[in-house]
């Protein structure tokens, strides 16, 4: 499956509205871990690293920020503006997320544990490995 905005469910009420995501109708796999990212300050970058095996499902729960994803050849840009948009994130993609609005808050949920040896931070590997 090739990189995705996911348009979750919406459920508009006048107490508030509700999102959701469950495997398997809208997330692509179980998950194993949740993280997330916040009180980023302003002109900071995070990311900047491609996973062997993982793959990441993102949110912005809060506020915005864009995902830009490298193939090995080109990169593709995913602004997150709303938060019922989730960003499917397959493996073997470079990652990087920059342009975070004031309090944003980025939700990233993976289908593996924290595993140090899953990411490679070599922009130059990367590409040699993709491109294999
Ligand atoms: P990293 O994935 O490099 O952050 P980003 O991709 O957002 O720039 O992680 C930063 C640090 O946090 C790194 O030292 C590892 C640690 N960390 C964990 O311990 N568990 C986790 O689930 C994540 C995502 C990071």
């Amino acid at each position: 499956m090739e990189p995705k905005i996911i348009n979750l469910p919406k459920i508009i009420d006048k107490r508030g509205n509700l999102s959701f995501f469950e495997h398997p109708n809208q997330l692509p796999f179980e998950i194993a871990r949740t993280y997330w990212i916040y009180d980023v300050p302003g002109g900071e970058e995070r990311g900047g690293h491609a996973f062997r095996e993982q793959k990441e499902f993102i949110v912005a729960l809060s506020g915005s920020f864009d995902v830009v994803l490298n193939d090995g050849k080109k990169d593709y840009t995913y602004s997150l503006n709303r938060s019922y948009y989730g960003l499917y994130v397959p493996k073997m993609y470079w990652r990087r997320m920059e342009n975070f609005s004031t309090n944003s808050l980025a939700l990233i949920v993976s289908d593996k544990g924290y595993d140090d040896n899953d990411y490679i931070r070599d922009f130059n590997e990367f590409k040699k490995l993709k491109n294999e």
